[in-house]
């Protein structure tokens, strides 16, 4: 089985519904930003503040290319389609499903986020950032599922209806 990647803006759900999805399909799950932060041993708001968001880029790519191909749920950062390279790996090695999810249910989700330098960047217009990057996740999906009012088992098993594993 080719590994199936989720993508989708920050509070789309990509972390829980990963999980769920490896919990049926007993096969293992990886989070690129966790992998990241293991691997540069160092956390994503350090690079941010002490390097900048173009750097955080570069790992983020090198992150995405070593994952595995196979067997594998890999749950990928907001911004992964940030880069063409990205969505051209994407779209050659995965299965990918784009978690879309609407402005007002991504503001609740982070409402009491700190963690997330783009998110609590003031001066990004993160609504602006949702509708542009909406468009190159549908580019990059093979599959897109609203997530809306849906709990992690529901859009899991929704997935797996419409994957062709
Ligand atoms: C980012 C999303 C974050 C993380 C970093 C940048 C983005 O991941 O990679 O803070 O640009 O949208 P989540 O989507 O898991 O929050």
């Amino acid at each position: 089985m080719k590994s199936i990647f989720l993508i989708g803006f920050m509070g789309s759900g990509k972390t829980s519904v990963s999980k769920a999805l490896a919990n049926i399909l007993h096969i293992n799950v990886i989070d690129t930003d966790e992998l990241l932060e293991k691997t540069y041993e160092t956390t994503i708001s350090d690079i941010f503040a002490e390097k900048g968001e173009d750097v955080f880029r570069k790992y983020e790519t090198s992150i995405l290319k070593q994952a595995p191909t196979a067997n594998t749920i890999v749950s990928t950062g907001g911004g992964i389609v940030e880069r063409e390279e990205n969505i051209d790996w994407l779209i050659n090695n995965g299965s990918v499903v784009y978690l879309e999810t609407g402005w007002e249910t991504i503001v609740t989700r982070l409402k009491e986020d700190t963690t997330r330098p783009i998110w609590n960047n003031a001066g990004r217009d993160k609504q602006k950032l949702l509708e542009e990057r909406d468009l190159k996740y549908k580019r990059t999906a093979d599959v897109i599922v609203q997530t809306d009012g849906k709990s992690p088992d529901m859009i899991a098993s929704e997935i797996l209806g419409v994957l062709n594993l």
